[in-house]
């Protein structure tokens, strides 16, 4: 039985990996795809999402576009990572993808009424569309199976000392979806970090031979120098498509049951998520918090999902 999902994104190098794995894998039933700004503007991240899926040959995931802006904040683009357009690097192609008139969170929400099961909601941007999402349509709140989100982190961030990106760009939005009281897998930079984009991943991705392969060693190679120049670390972290493999392979992560509160109005601090690993403060867990990725089973599977892409 493949696992429905609506996959929430804002592509971004490491997003579109997310949609290839999620599109690749027959475990995964892709039911959608929604765009958030985030480490782009809104049209960016949708344009991104629509070529993704383009040069995939996936033609049957309806794409529709989101928020473009947090909840209260102004949007700061992550371009010093993704460049100026989200996905710099190679040449972008037309999108053929057509695009679903809705918003994505109206998308979503008719989406998951009209389901006859359950779906996981899988974010790998800025949680502003969900939390949309669960204030506008609680309604459809008991047909999420799950959330399995790439941001935060257990450790340090990516945007100053503490706070990740996705989760510093809509803290209020992590803080509605944190509360929500649904199943929530987080996937922090400390997990993330373990998935770092190695001249033999690259030569490995490259070695499947068709275009999206193509595509994609433009893209690692891309996010590998603007993580050099941006963090100091050449070998870039695949962040996204770990909520994926999740999905697919609950094996591939190992996760610790923690609280996790949000950090909503620190001056220096805002974004960053609070996890109290070891039980500190005695209240309710909600989340699982991975913490050690199995790398070569990843890898395989991002591998094997390109593979079977056009
Ligand atoms: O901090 C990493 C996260 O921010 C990833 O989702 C990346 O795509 C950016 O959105
Ligand atoms: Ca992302």
């Amino acid at each position: 039985m493949s696992i429905p999902v609506l996959l929430d994104c804002d592509p971004g190098h490491d997003d579109v990996f997310a949609i290839w794995l999620a599109a690749g894998n027959d475990a995964i039933d892709l039911r959608g795809v929604t765009t958030v700004g985030g480490n782009g503007y809104l049209e960016h991240t949708t344009r991104n999402a629509r070529i993704a899926l383009t040069v995939a040959g996936v033609t049957d995931v309806p794409v529709a576009a989101g928020a473009d802006k947090p909840l209260k904040r102004e949007l700061t683009p992550g371009a010093w990572i993704h460049g100026d357009n989200a996905l710099g690097g190679p040449v972008l192609p037309e999108p053929t993808v057509p695009l679903d008139q809705r918003h994505a969170v109206q998308f979503l929400a008719d989406t998951l009424a009209a389901s006859t099961e359950p779906l996981t909601v899988i974010p790998t941007g800025p949680l502003t569309n969900i939390a949309l999402l669960l204030q506008q349509h609680p309604e459809v709140a008991p047909k999420i199976q799950e959330i399995i989100w790439m941001g935060g982190s257990t450790g340090r961030g990516n945007v100053g000392a503490y706070p990740e990106f996705n989760a510093w760009a809509d803290p209020e939005a992590a803080a509605v979806v944190f509360a929500s009281g649904l199943p929530l897998t987080m996937v922090g930079l400390n997990i993330s970090h373990q998935a770092l984009i190695t001249e033999d991943v690259i030569q490995r991705i490259g070695a499947v031979g068709n275009a999206t392969s193509a595509f994609g060693v433009e893209l690692m190679r891309f996010f590998c120098s603007t993580y050099e120049k941006a963090e100091g670390m050449p070998e870039g972290p695949l962040h996204d498509p770990i909520t994926v493999a999740i999905a697919i392979d609950r094996a591939v992560a190992s996760v610790q049951r923690c609280h996790v509160d949000i950090e909503t109005t620190g001056e220096f601090t805002a974004g960053a998520t609070c996890v109290d690993l070891h039980d500190m403060l005695g209240k309710e867990p909600n989340a699982d918090v991975a913490i050690t990725l199995d790398v070569p089973k990843f890898w395989d599977l991002v591998t094997d999902a390109v593979a079977a892409l056009a």
